[in-house]
């Protein structure tokens, strides 16, 4: 049989890398805990109309999608926000607003792999359903920057802008839903000749492309200079005039919760998920210029899927992305002082005993294993050395006789002889 391999664009976390994916996850949730979100699980499998619904051409078209043995049509989640939006829907429909709900897992997208970008990846997720106020949607950008500098990400930027100024001025000039996602999937690929020329297409006057023009060169870092030209552009366009303020409330909100944001003020940018109808948004560290999380307000999506009409804001961070941020900023995981210990019998008729020593250094917490090679204890202790293993507990015959045993500091390669009720105190 040939030899196997992962499948493309799937892959294997060796102990070093699943460790840092475990400690971002364990960030994430502590993220969650500091601002009140409550963990839940859902499925990986959910029906594919479900999750096509609203996920806009460009994941829809790139799902792991397929019938299951009862005929049913399913497909792994692309993301988060359908699964948690069904719940919201259903189950949790008559849960006092506002919810707010964590979800961290595994998602599946048929993308063209290369650095930071898999077919099965990681995403911290976070939902606040309930609240239409800009205090919603600054608590989601400062949560993202939280887990950022909870990791300790240094130079990354909030790119940030509003899906209601373009919608809200294609809507005024009458462009159908369908045209405008189109025109918003061409401009998330930054196709924006070809956005426009789309516009124009559907008769559209001169003075609003003039506009559109202008607001896909507008962008800018500081905040609310770039917020004021956006205003001034859109005049007269009274839903594109709106979000331009809900914008300045919710960058005015994070301005003044003094959590030193960089943003990026960007009037012409959409996102490939179809269900934003708000403030949209990516974190985007220079060093690897793909995004690390991306989110933004969708206040029609519940009903769409048959619940009350329900305002909401998410996010989701990208767990291998901030990993490999990580790995190219050179920042490492905080230290936690960890006195790993192995046991090790000189004989077979220790091995009972070395068991029983085991059970009682893991009910103290103490990270323990036990020698199970029946190796020399040369052997073993080399082994310990080079997983870097603090202490060795040698079980050894004349110790054992007067109630002892040898703990061996491998750090600082010195030992000593202590009694056996005494060998906690002495590792913690
Ligand atoms: P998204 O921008 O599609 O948003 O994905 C969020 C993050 O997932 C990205 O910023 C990126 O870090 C990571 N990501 C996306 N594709 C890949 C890939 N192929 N490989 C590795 N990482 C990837 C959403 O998923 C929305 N559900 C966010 C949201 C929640 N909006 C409202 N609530």
């Amino acid at each position: 049989m040939s030899q196997f391999k992962t499948v493309r664009g799937m892959r294997d976390f060796l102990p070093e890398e699943a460790k840092i994916m475990k400690y971002i996850e364990e960030k994430a949730r502590r993220v969650a805990e500091l601002y009140g979100y409550q963990e839940i699980i859902t499925p990986v499998v959910e029906s594919y109309e479900l999750l096509a619904a609203k996920t806009g051409e460009e994941i829809r078209s790139r799902m792991f999608a397929f019938r299951d043995l009862g005929d049913r049509m399913v497909a792994l989640r692309p993301e988060f926000t359908a699964s948690v939006a069904r719940l919201v829907a259903t189950t949790l429909k008559n849960e006092p607003k506002p919810l707010r709900l964590f979800s961290v897992g595994s998602v599946y997208r048929y993308d063209e792999p290369q650095r930071g970008r898999y077919r099965e990846f990681w995403q911290s997720n976070y939902e606040l359903m309930g609240s239409d106020k800009p205090e919603a949607d600054a608590e989601i950008l400062m949560l993202t920057n939280s887990l950022m500098k909870s990791v300790g990400l240094r130079n990354y930027t909030f790119k940030v802008g509003h899906v209601g100024v373009l919608r809200g001025i294609m809507t005024e000039e009458n462009l159908d839903e369908k045209t405008q996602n189109a025109v918003m999937q061409l401009m998330d690929k930054k196709m924006y000749d070809e956005a426009l020329n789309l516009v124009k297409d559907s008769g559209t006057k001169e003075d609003c492309i003039i506009t559109l023009q202008k607001l896909v060169e507008l962008k800018g870092g500081d905040v609310f200079d770039t917020v004021k030209r956006m205003r001034e552009c859109v005049g007269g366009y009274k839903k594109a005039e709106d979000a331009v303020e809900n914008l300045y409330k919710i960058l005015k909100l994070v301005s003044e919760s003094e959590s030193k944001i960089a943003f990026m003020v960007d009037a012409g940018f959409a996102r490939g998920l179809e269900y934003y109808t708000g403030m949209i948004f990516e974190v985007i560290v220079p060093e690897i210029d793909i995004a690390l999380g991306g989110g933004g307000r969708y206040d029609r999506l519940i009903e769409l899927f048959g619940g009350e009409p329900t305002p909401a804001v998410g996010v989701a961070h990208g767990i291998d992305r901030i990993m490999l941020a990580m790995q190219t900023q050179k920042i490492p995981m905080e230290k936690r002082e960890e006195n790993r210990v192995v046991v090790i019998p000189t004989k077979e008729e220790f091995v009972g005993r070395a068991m029983e020593i085991s059970r009682r250094l893991r009910e103290a917490s103490i990270p323990t294993e036990v020698e199970v090679m029946g190796r020399k204890i040369a052997k073993a202790l080399e082994d310990a050395d080079r997983r870097r293993i603090k202490y060795a507990i040698i079980v050894g015959e004349k110790e054992l006789k007067e109630g002892a045993v040898v703990i061996r500091d491998l750090i600082k390669r010195e030992q000593k002889i202590v009694k056996l009720e005494k060998i906690i105190e002495e590792i913690i």
